[in-house]
């Protein structure tokens, strides 16, 4: 009888706990606990929250199950559970369910599931926490082994504590994390754009520009970050001070393995990185005192920005209305032919026999600009001479860079991407491999401007001299004119 009255006891409690709905503000979400309406599951720091919203400027009719920054005063949702499977709002009810074997599942009304994390806690006790740097974690059994994150699926935002990663096997991808804009500011469905590492390992960060939207899409490339450069990229102007700010771990001259940015914060301030539904990377962070965000940086925003928006062998430079100005670079001219960009004007002598004698090729410098994509490094390399010497002794070499954060980079194909920065101090110096000609032809052109402001300096002295001559005649006439006078 008493076995019987257990066992009974146990089922109710059992029942009481399948569906136990979650109405205020919750700190974590036990297995068998659902949440629905209004009801929010909110970090215990209080920065990040969790709920069914609609998008703001949307019409309604679609919810969503997402992570918000608590305290923005605009709606900010960094992650989306269901982005390309909304709720709908005439629904007779929505929730997001922990079932009892461990997976959390976004339901219409009582049984469609519309979205899950496909995730089964043989031990129980799944608990779902949304931690303190806005990770969403679902973790199962006594020793509460973590069985799924959300950092691990992004959507469009990238947070500090999230990795960007590429793990490769002997150079084909075996892993990577993509972040994909929103389809348009009211719906989060998967858009154009996608945001990546370079899967040929280049550690650059990529955005590509799918045209069906639809299609995992990395077809044209739409911007770059530019090389990694120990603490920084080459494409963003913004120094991080060491330690703050992007690291990477890994190592880029291997063809297998796993290479990961990561980002750690300056502050208590909030930053994040989104990719907006038109292809903009923003950094922004949060003001505390006003919960609005700043800006920190974004790009693309001029047409410069955007990839090879010049064609090859060119720099851009933003003009005065913000329009692309291209220019070849020095020894090119633009190509006579249909495509865009510039060719040699006269072709490298290119010996390495001939490399100590006068002639041969040289290198004009280019200051301050975003370097080329495509580049090599030369890990074995390590100063500005000795990468100067490899260039110049390897007949495909067509350009170097030389710093202490990117190394020696060299470059052995058409040069495309230069980005002439605005400013300067910002950017990275490329070294272009001419024939020697081309810089004498220069120095020539150089010494004529330097002749013409001599001959015009002389005639400017020669005036004044007369002017003077003609003053002082005039002023002994007067002086000898008023004696006379007196
Ligand atoms: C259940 O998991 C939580 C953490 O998620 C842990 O603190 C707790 O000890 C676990 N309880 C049992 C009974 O396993
Ligand atoms: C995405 O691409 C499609 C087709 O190329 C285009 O019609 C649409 O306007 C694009 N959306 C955005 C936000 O650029
Ligand atoms: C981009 O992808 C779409 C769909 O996969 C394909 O039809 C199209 O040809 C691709 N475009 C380029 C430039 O690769
Ligand atoms: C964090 O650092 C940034 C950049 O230096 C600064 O603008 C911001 O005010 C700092 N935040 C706090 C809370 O000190
Ligand atoms: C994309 O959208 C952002 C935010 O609305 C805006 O600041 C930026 O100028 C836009 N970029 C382009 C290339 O239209
Ligand atoms: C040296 O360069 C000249 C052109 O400047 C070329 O004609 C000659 O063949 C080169 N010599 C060798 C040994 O490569
Ligand atoms: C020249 O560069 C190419 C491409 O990087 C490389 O394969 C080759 O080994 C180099 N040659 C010499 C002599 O360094």
């Amino acid at each position: 009888m008493a076995r019987a009255t257990c066992k009974s006891l146990a089922l109710l409690i059992f029942f009481l706990s399948l569906d136990v709905r979650v109405d205020a503000a919750t700190a974590i979400l036990a297995q068998g606990q659902s949440l629905a309406g209004d009801a929010t599951l909110t970090s215990s720091n209080g920065a990040f929250s969790l709920s069914f919203f609609t998008p703001h400027g949307g019409d309604g009719s679609r919810l969503y199950l997402g992570v918000q920054y608590a305290k923005a005063v605009e709606q900010t949702v960094p992650w989306v559970a269901n982005r390309d499977a909304p709720v709908s709002a005439a629904a007779s009810s929505h929730s997001a369910t922990l079932t009892e074997s461990g997976d959390l599942q976004v339901l219409e009304g009582e049984s469609v599931v519309v979205w899950r994390t496909n995730t089964y806690s043989s031990a129980g006790n799944a608990t779902l926490t949304l931690q303190d740097n806005g990770n969403l974690v679902l973790t199962g059994g006594a020793q509460a082994v973590q069985l799924w994150q959300s950092f691990d699926y992004p959507t469009d935002t990238f947070v500090p504590g999230m990795r960007i990663t590429l793990d490769r096997l002997n150079g084909a991808v075996a892993r990577q994390t993509l972040f994909t804009s929103w389809r348009s500011p009211d719906d989060p469905a998967p858009g154009n754009f996608t945001l990546g590492q370079d899967p040929l390992g280049s550690a650059q960060l990529y955005i590509w520009r799918s045209r069906s939207g639809q299609d995992g899409g990395r077809n044209t490339t739409y911007w770059r970050s530019g090389q990694w450069a120990n603490n920084n990229f080459v494409g963003i102007p913004w120094r991080s001070l060491n330690l703050y700010g992007f690291q990477l771990a890994g190592d880029p001259s291997k063809s297998s393995g796993a290479m990961t940015y990561t980002f750690n914060t300056f502050n208590s301030s909030l930053y994040r990185f989104v990719l907006q539904p038109n292809g903009t990377e923003t950094c922004y962070m949060l003001l505390d005192a006003t919960g609005a965000w700043e800006v920190v940086w974004s790009q693309p925003i001029v047409p410069c920005h955007g990839y090879n928006a010049c064609g090859q062998n060119t720099e851009c430079s933003t003009g005065d209305h913000g329009q692309a100005v291209c220019t070849c670079l020095k020894g090119f001219e633009p190509t006579t032919s249909a495509g865009e960009g510039c060719v040699r004007s006269s072709q490298l002598t290119c010996s390495e026999r001939n490399v100590s004698m006068s002639g041969g090729d040289r290198f004009a410098e280019l200051g301050g600009v975003k370097l080329p994509d495509f580049a090599t490094w030369e890990s074995t390399v390590s100063n500005a001479e000795s990468c100067r010497q490899w260039c110049l002794a390897n007949c495909t070499c067509v350009a170097y860079s030389y710093s202490s954060g990117t190394g020696c980079l060299t470059w052995n194909q058409e040069l495309v991407d230069i980005y002439h920065f605005p400013t300067t101090g910002e950017g990275y110096d490329l070294f272009i491999k001419v024939p020697a000609s081309v810089l004498d032809s220069d120095s020539d052109s150089k010494r004529r401007r330097w002749t013409r402001v001599i001959v015009s300096v002389a005639i400017a002295v020669a005036f004044v001299l007369a002017a003077c001559g003609f003053l002082l005649w005039k002023c002994r006439r007067r002086i000898r004119g008023g004696r006379s006078e007196t």
